[in-house]
């Protein structure tokens, strides 16, 4: 609901549990009152203070009032140049040369339906509103509309902010963030998740200290190494307490959140596009439109800030026709043969793959041009003949045939200097005059902001698409953008590459679910490089991580779970000793934990024994009855895998709480274990479960507070999982 109060000038946003006010104060400065709890109608600024501070300065209008300033109120969406020292919403550089932007309210607007923002992801609102406000720079003419969506069902408010020039001169936009938000307060910790290749998403959690700290990445991809995600926190909030704020950018590129803590102990966030390689000109008329960030409030801990956010994504992000539907499961030939394959030696995985219950089977890298290494045939998306005589026409009915789906690798962004389409097109990829590229992975970037660029990889992709009946894309990213320099942008607009690429990305991708509704997109960036909500919007599942070292992605996953839904994670079983860390880690607890997600197999099933492939075939079935509850219940993490030698859990509980699945990994063993139990969550203290499908049954509330205990574990990483159901 969006209400505005005449009277009191302030305009209100509320969810079913939380409430946002912000306000127009007598200078027209739009001021940001309150992002809290739900509260009920009145006007919330009584919560802002007025001081005179030295050497905080004075709006020209406020005269000789000393307690005006823009330093030390709180904003809703931060200016430049004009007496707000702390950290930027948007700066402009105007044709004078000077950077101020004063932006006060000219107007606003609740329209019905959600905005949509042209060529960018966003949450599909079903009805809904939108709130805009109008803020206009009076000297320049710069515009900005402030745009609100709100989801009340789950507490998510989502926020853009379209920039325009209404003046009549160009202008120069150097930076335009989606977010602000101001909190009175600083005795605040900053979560973020953090990593790089491998080790995707470790959460590292840390006070505020005075002074702006934060996250970003200029990659050109939201990145391994930082996620655009943040949680800023009281200090001591857990799963079950603590006021907590949860932002998420919709975006796959370069990203900045910034929180600072000022010097009259208040905090502001701010999260949108990282101004590092942006730099875009306005033309009199013309409008940037930032992209989408999602906001949450969870007066009680993380674990509703995390129910919050998956409902949204899975209900509201998350496109038909993969909305709801469970994913198939997946067995992919990587890890089991890298490069070193031909149509024979797929079609026998394919065969075990499907005896064992797998529904899917992917052909990773290595099926085009002359890929028989990471060195060449990127770009050349056409089938390497040695290797696949018949083509994918001959192979893909012989997978069918088996009862399974098809699914294919490609890295459309990216090309080999050992290529045709590099030997014809050098001009396609990255790279500025007179200068060597950068080389990653031994790739170059192609110029995806350029039309002629897509239309060729595109047409490409259609061929192979056409050429047999498959079902699966996984869509590759395997190095971070560098020599940004465009062929056929002048030298003034050299600044928009990096965002023309992300729209040049999601354009095709769009194109691609349009021309083929029912087509899977599994993302992947080596892995988890470009996992964030923009990527979910156009791919229903993002491969998590190159990692699938069972305990590793215990720390990966949980780091995840904290905004994306386990649906929505790539979770593989894969060899032991692992491929990555050497880790040897029993099969039962290899698929304990990647069960817990988009889930598959990543490994040569035919060299398995008969016992082990009954496991598998157990597995799969596992995962087939309680794949509803894993996809779409509410996911509740019982233990930190960070603590050293403990054990790792996590549950799920069903929307009805009638149903629930705990699963339990062990860190390395030590003889005399201590007794442990395990206080559950979620249940409803009213009913009775059964465990596992045994005789006894315990009441919700006896395993909500006294808990289940865990039994001792022989050897390094166990694992254990509890189904419960409600009896009558
Ligand atoms: C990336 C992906 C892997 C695999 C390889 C193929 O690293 O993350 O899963 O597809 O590329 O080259």
């Amino acid at each position: 609901m969006i209400t505005h109060d005449e009277r009191s000038h302030t305009l209100t946003l509320h969810t079913r549990h939380t409430t946002y006010q912000m306000k127009v104060d007598e200078y027209r400065v739009l001021l940001h009152c309150y992002y809290g709890p739900r509260v009920g109608e009145g006007d919330l600024s009584y919560l802002i203070q007025y001081a005179d501070r030295g050497f905080s300065p004075n709006p020209n209008e406020a005269g000789n009032r000393r307690d005006y300033s823009l330093d030390t109120l709180p904003q809703e969406y931060s200016t430049c140049g004009v007496g707000d020292f702390r950290v930027l919403s948007a700066e402009v550089e105007l044709p004078d040369g000077s950077r101020l932007l004063d932006l006060r309210y000219a107007g606003h607007e609740v329209r019905p339906g959600k905005y949509v923002l042209p060529g960018l992801p966003a949450f599909h609102g079903e009805g809904g509103e939108t709130l805009s406000v109008r803020l206009r720079d009076a000297a320049s003419g710069v515009e900005v509309e402030l745009l609100y969506g709100i989801f009340e069902d789950f507490d998510l408010i989502t926020r853009a902010a379209r920039i325009t020039n209404c003046g009549e001169t160009a202008v120069g936009l150097c930076r335009a963030m989606s977010l602000c938000l101001d909190v009175g307060r600083a005795d605040l910790d900053l979560m973020t998740f953090d990593g790089g290749h491998t080790r995707e998403r470790n959460l590292s959690r840390a006070p505020l200290r005075p002074g702006v700290q934060g996250v970003g990445s200029a990659r050109g991809m939201s990145s391994h190494q930082h996620n655009p995600f943040v949680i800023l926190c009281e200090q001591g909030a857990g799963e079950d307490h603590g006021l907590c704020y949860g932002a998420a950018l919709l975006y796959s590129g370069d990203f900045l959140a910034e929180a600072e803590r000022s010097q009259f102990e208040d905090a502001r966030l701010v999260m949108g596009i990282h101004p590092q390689n942006f730099r875009w000109p306005l033309a009199p008329g013309e409008s940037f439109t930032t992209p989408e960030a999602a906001l949450v409030c969870s007066p009680d801990g993380f674990a509703r800030l995390t129910h919050c956010l998956h409902r949204a994504v899975r209900e509201r992000l998350i496109r038909d026709p993969y909305r709801g539907r469970r994913r198939p499961v997946l067995v992919n030939n990587w890890e089991a043969t890298y490069f070193d394959f031909n149509e024979e030696k797929l079609a026998a995985l394919a065969e075990v793959s499907a005896g064992l219950g797998a529904e899917l089977f992917v052909m990773d890298d290595g099926w085009f041009g002359q890929r028989n290494d990471d060195l060449r045939g990127l770009g050349d998306w056409t089938v390497n003949r040695e290797k696949l005589p018949g083509g994918l026409e001959a192979l893909v009915p012989r997978i069918q045939k088996l009862g399974m789906q098809f699914g294919i690798w490609v890295e459309p962004e990216m090309v080999n200097e050992d290529s045709q389409l590099y030997r014809q097109h050098p001009d396609w990829a990255l790279a500025v005059p007179g200068r060597p590229p950068v080389h990653g992975r031994s790739q170059l970037v192609l110029d995806f902001g350029r039309q002629e660029v897509r239309e060729h990889i595109y047409a490409a992709l259609r061929k192979v698409l056409d050429s047999a009946e498959i079902s699966y894309v996984k869509w590759d990213m395997n190095r971070a953008l560098t020599d940004l320099w465009s062929a056929a942008l002048p030298p003034q607009r050299q600044g928009e590459v990096c965002h023309r690429y992300m729209l040049g990305i999601y354009e095709l991708l769009d194109r691609l679910r349009a021309d083929y509704p029912a087509l899977l997109i599994e993302g992947c960036a080596g892995g988890g490089g470009r996992f964030d909500l923009g990527m979910l919007y156009y791919t229903p599942q993002i491969w998590c991580s190159d990692n699938t070292d069972a305990i590793d992605r215990l720390r990966i996953q949980y780091g995840t779970s904290f905004c994306y839904p386990s649906g929505c994670m790539g979770s593989h079983v894969s060899v032991s000793p692992n491929e990555q860390n050497g880790r040897i880690t029993p099969l039962e607890t290899r698929g304990v934990v990647a069960m817990s997600g988009a889930f598959g197999y990543e490994m040569d099933l035919g060299k398995c024994s008969e016992e082990e492939k009954a496991l598998i075939r157990e597995q799969i079935a596992v995962f087939k009855r309680h794949w509803r509850l894993i996809q779409e219940g509410d996911y509740y993490r019982l233990t930190d895998p960070f603590q050293e030698g403990g054990c790792t859990a996590w549950q799920y509980v069903s929307p009805d709480r009638r149903e629930a699945l705990v699963s339990l990994v062990t860190g390395s063993t030590r003889a005399a274990q201590p007794f442990r139990t395990l206080r559950l969550k979620g249940l409803d203290p009213a009913l009775r479960y059964r465990v596992n499908g045994g005789e006894a049954l315990y009441g919700g509330d006896q395993l909500l507070y006294g808990g289940y205990p865990i039994p001792p574990f022989w050897g390094d990483y166990q694992s254990m999982q509890l189904y419960l159901e409600a009896a009558g």
